[in-house]
This record gives C-alpha cells, sequence and structure tokens, in this order.
C-alpha cells in the first residue's frame, strides 16, 4: 500500500489530547503518516513515504466536520435575505419557495446542483459532511433528495418534516402520515438519521415526537432542529428520546442546559443561521461550563444560511458566542463527528479516516484573526489531496 506523507508541518492539531498538547492535541514539528484511506502514524518531521505533502511549516488540522447541512435544493433566495437585512424578520415559511423549486428540477439538476457545493464545501476544509432532504415534502422529490445525498456521503437525513407544503395548509397531522409512511418507506433505504424542525410556525413537541418515534422504528437515528427562533421543546424532546443532536440552540434555557449536560445529545450551534436571520447569537459558555458537548455547522441551506465556510462558522463562535478559538476548532471538528456518533472522523489519530486540512497559515487561530480570507491550501479526504492542490506559499 502507497504512503502518503503530510510533512514539515509546523503546528498539527490532532484532536486528541493524549497525542500531545493541550485539549488539541498539538504537536509540533510533525508529519502525518497515511497508508490508503486512514492515518497509520504520527511522526517527527521527515517520516518515511512514497509521496510527501510538504506543508512548509504551516499548519494542519482535521478536516471539518459539518454535521448539519441542507445541500440537496434548487432555487435561491437572494431577495428574501436583502429584505430581512431591510428589517424584515426571517420566516420558515420560506421554505415553501425552495420546495417549489426543487420539486420543478430533475435529478441530474439536483445532483449537479449538490455536487457543485459539496466541492465548494471541500475546497473550504470541510472533508465530511450530513446532508439532509427536506426541499421535496413529496415522496417523490424526498426520496430523489436522499438519493442525491447519499452519493455524496453516508451521513443522510431524512427530512419531511421541515415543513408543511402548502397543498397540506392546515391539514398538519395528515402531512404527518403521509411523512411518517410513504415517505419514510420511500427514503429509508438512503438515510442513517430522522430529523423534524419542532418549532412554533413548523411542528409542535407531540408531532414532533411521533416523527422521531416513526424514524425509530424504522431504525434511524434522531436529531431535532430545536430553539432556533425562541425557547421551546425542542431540547427536552431531542434529550428525552436521546437524539444524537439538537441543532441550532439559539435560545437556551438553564433547565435546557441542565438536560443537556446530563445527556449523551450534543448541542450543535449554527451561528451562520444567526447572522444570516439576525437572531441574537446564542453565548455558548454557559453549556460549555455544564459540561455539555457542542458541535458547530453550517446549516447551509438557501434560506437562513447561505454558507459551506466552517471558517466563517468558528470565527462566530469565537467572536459572538464567546468560545474560545480550541473550543470553536474542536467544536467544528470532533464536536462534529460526536454529533454524528461517529470516531472515524474529526481527529487525526491512527486508525482515523485520513482527512485532513492543509491551512496556508502558521497557527488555527489565523481561521478567527483573518475572517473570510480563504485560508485551505488543500484538504486530504480519505487520504487523497484534492485536486487542485496549492502549495503553502512561501
Ligand atoms: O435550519 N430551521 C429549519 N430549516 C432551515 C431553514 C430552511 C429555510 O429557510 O429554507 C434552518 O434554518
Amino acid at each position: 500500500m502507497s504512503v502518503l506523507v503530510i510533512d514539515n508541518i509546523g503546528l498539527l492539531v490532532t484532536g486528541e489530547p493524549s497525542l500531545g498538547e493541550g485539549p488539541l492535541g498539538l504537536v509540533r514539528d510533525a508529519s502525518v503518516v497515511i497508508e490508503g484511506e486512514r492515518v497509520a502514524a504520527i511522526e517527527r518531521a521527515g517520516a518515511a513515504g512514497d509521496e510527501r505533502l510538504d506543508t512548509a511549516g504551516r499548519c494542519v488540522i482535521p478536516g471539518f466536520v459539518d454535521s448539519h447541512t441542507h445541500l440537496v435544493f434548487a432555487g435561491d433566495r437572494a431577495d428574501e435575505f436583502a429584505a430581512r437585512m431591510a428589517g424584515r424578520p426571517y420566516a420558515a415559511s420560506g421554505i415553501r419557495v425552495t420546495t417549489a423549486a426543487t420539486r420543478e428540477a430533475s435529478e441530474d439538476d439536483l445532483r449537479a446542483l449538490a455536487h457543485a457545493r459539496r466541492a465548494e464545501a471541500i475546497r473550504a476544509g470541510t472533508t465530511h459532511l450530513e446532508i439532509k432532504s427536506g426541499y421535496g415534502l413529496e415522496p417523490e422529490t424526498e426520496r430523489r433528495s436522499c438519493a442525491v445525498a447519499a452519493e455524496l456521503t453516508d451521513d443522510v437525513t431524512f427530512l419531511g418534516a421541515h415543513a408543511v407544503p402548502l397543498e397540506y395548509d392546515g391539514r398538519a397531522d395528515d402531512y404527518l402520515e403521509l411523512v411518517c409512511g410513504e415517505m419514510l418507506q420511500a427514503c429509508r433505504p438512503y438515510a442513517r438519521w430522522i430529523d423534524v424542525f419542532c418549532e412554533e410556525g413548523a411542528f409542535d413537541a407531540a408531532q414532533s415526537r411521533t416523527v422521531l418515534e416513526a424514524g425509530r422504528d424504522a431504525g434511524l437515528g434522531l436529531r431535532v432542529h430545536g430553539n432556533q427562533l425562541g425557547f421551546g421543546a425542542g431540547v427536552q424532546l431531542a434529550v428525552e428520546l436521546g437524539a444524537a443532536s439538537v441543532d441550532h440552540c439559539t435560545y437556551l434555557s438553564d433547565d435546557d442546559v441542565e438536560a443537556l449536560a446530563a445527556s449523551d445529545t450534543v448541542a450543535t450551534f449554527l451561528p451562520a443561521t444567526d447572522f444570516s436571520t439576525r437572531e441574537p447569537y446564542p453565548d455558548a459558555r454557559p453549556a460549555i461550563e455544564a459540561g455539555v458537548e457542542v458541535a458547530i455547522a453550517t446549516n447551509c441551506n438557501p434560506g437562513s444560511s447561505y454558507t459551506t465556510s466552517m471558517a466563517f462558522c468558528i470565527a462566530l463562535a469565537v467572536r459572538d458566542m464567546h468560545m474560545t478559538p480550541e473550543e470553536a476548532l474542536l467544536a467544528a471538528t470532533s464536536g462534529g463527528a460526536r454529533a454524528l456518533r461517529r470516531d472515524d472522523v474529526g481527529r487525526l489519530v491512527p486508525g482515523a479516516r485520513a482527512d485532513a486540512v492543509i491551512l496556508d497559515c502558521p497557527s488555527y487561530t489565523h481561521l478567527v484573526y483573518r475572517p473570510g480570507v480563504p485560508l485551505v491550501a488543500t484538504a486530504v479526504v480519505a487520504g487523497r489531496a484534492e485536486p487542485g492542490y496549492r502549495p503553502p506559499h512561501a
């Protein structure tokens, strides 16, 4: 098996405290030895191998794990964004606009759009991502969305309960029968997870429970959209049902924090959504101090957060949610992996998938210090440097 060495790393973030210094497991003057798709060893710079990526003293981090995206959709809602910037509030009803465009798109159109967005995410350093359906809201378009997502990741989430479509207006319970019946059956072969938007204006706690229990009975793991636009039942329901993650968490009460801390449900923050919807940023400190497992994700979607940049989310988390750069980086890598209940991604440790990002800078702090700057020199995904490798400049 051919051996690839990422060499001359000035500062390596392994994400595993036992391998180095501090919570990030930092190793200086290091190399990462990769055999096939896996990390074989972390060694001193100059390790032997067949091929070499010379990082010239730059910083290398585990690839970002984006545990919350909606990459499969058609259409654009830039006008809605512009109106929001002019003062109009965010409304979940915009989901119907994207649903109309997505239903009209062919499977090939959706494939091309989703593949292009994933390529954009990789260029921004994301080496693993979760993808939700949720803009079809009828069985065939939801199936198509899950099928396209499954070409790009093994973390596909069925989100038929994203919104009540127009044709079911005022008949949410009838729509949920479809979601939990025919739609779930159509999507089940492609999906690992089921999700529900538990929020005023979307689905209430009882409806959300019905969806999650149907998914669990079909063998799917549970995820919840909750506490995005106000305090609500999402967090408590996610904890009670043992969901892997509850996402948004923009509004967390003391009871929510306490419940999360006593659970193994990850609180996933989506700060680019708060940016784009002008919601207040949540303060991550009480959750972190209480011992809650946290993750950060992009929530890439055309309505509330049209970005694939995990670095942007890290910058917001540090600047506006009071996380340290170290906490934010961990939340965007191993935190995302925990939100997906995986231990093969999010850390550079022997045996893990060789997903690494070579940054064009000496330290991960630059992700926050130089916001908006494309600092990813290259991403290595499962041991392969993505095409377009850009050697760090001297
Ligand atoms: O996570 N909250 C629900 N779903 C998306 C918004 C989707 C949209 O507005 O199109 C979100 O923010």
